[in-house]
């Protein structure tokens, strides 16, 4: 049985009053409830603060994006050493916020994927279609494309430290969702080429993970679908009750 993985991607939202505020709210309302993981993702300037607040609770932090270098010339950019130094377990790759508006390649993400795994942090790796390729049909060849290309070199035992999230650009903050049948599909799809390209036990240990305005309301019948594992929520991560809330469907 996959334990389920409920990750909440602040994205660019609360300075460090708001992110103290918000994680000592989720704290309080989880308590030691570990039924399901947990995983914080606040920007780079609240990493800190929020690990030494989730310190001897079940909240793990992730940050949400890393340059694939360990230090250097990179004005502006933030390596996976400096990630784990401030407590970070996780790191959100490939999200289409990265792809679409800061140009981010395939290629770019398989270079951070890999970098991440070598630096021993864990990765919830981004894939999904734009609304275009879904009305074109070609949902699971743009999909099959991302895990090919931004999984490229990666071993069957680096999969047990890596997340799929499964976002379809056209329901991202944007209050639509797909279906609970629409994503159990891609979903099963993608457990498919896992198996295919590593090992059918790779595939079923492999945590897939839904996102794209996942609420209070649509998550239970989200997270009942057999090849769904867990949600990486925007919108609804931003308030300790919604957050909370989704955390208990699952
Ligand atoms: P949303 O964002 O829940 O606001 O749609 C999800 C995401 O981008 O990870």
């Amino acid at each position: 049985m996959r334990k389920k993985v409920i990750a909440g991607n602040w994205k660019m939202n609360k300075d460090l009053n708001e992110s103290q505020s918000l994680v000592s709210g989720i704290i309080s309302g989880l308590g030691n409830d570990d039924k399901c993981d947990v995983i914080v993702c606040p920007p780079f300037t609240s990493l800190s603060e929020v690990h030494s607040l989730i310190k001897d609770t079940p909240v793990k932090l992730g940050a949400q994006n890393m340059y694939f270098e360990d230090s250097g010339a990179f004005t502006g950019e933030i390596s996976p050493l400096m990630l784990k130094s401030v407590g970070c377990e996780y790191v959100i790759l490939g999200h289409s916020e990265r792809r679409n508006i800061f140009g981010e390649t395939d290629e770019v993400i398989n270079k951070k994927t890999k970098k991440a795994l070598e630096k021993e942090l864990k990765v919830i790796f981004c894939i999904g279609e734009s609304l275009a390729q879904r009305e074109d049909g070609v949902t699971n060849d743009v999909v099959k494309n991302q895990i090919i290309n931004g999984l490229d070199g990666i071993s069957a035992d680096d999969m047990k430290n890596i997340i799929i999230a499964y976002e379809p650009i056209w329901a991202i903050g944007t209050g639509k969702t797909a279906s609970p049948e629409q994503a159990q599909e891609v979903h099963s799809f993608i457990r498919g080429l896992i198996s295919e390209k590593f090992s059918s036990e790779t595939a079923e240990n492999l945590i897939i993970q839904y996102g794209g305005s996942v609420k209070p309301d649509n998550a239970s019948s989200l997270l009942s679908q057999p090849d769904i594992d867990g949600a990486l929520v925007g919108g609804a991560c931003l308030k300790a009750d919604s957050f909370l809330s989704i955390i208990a469907s699952a």
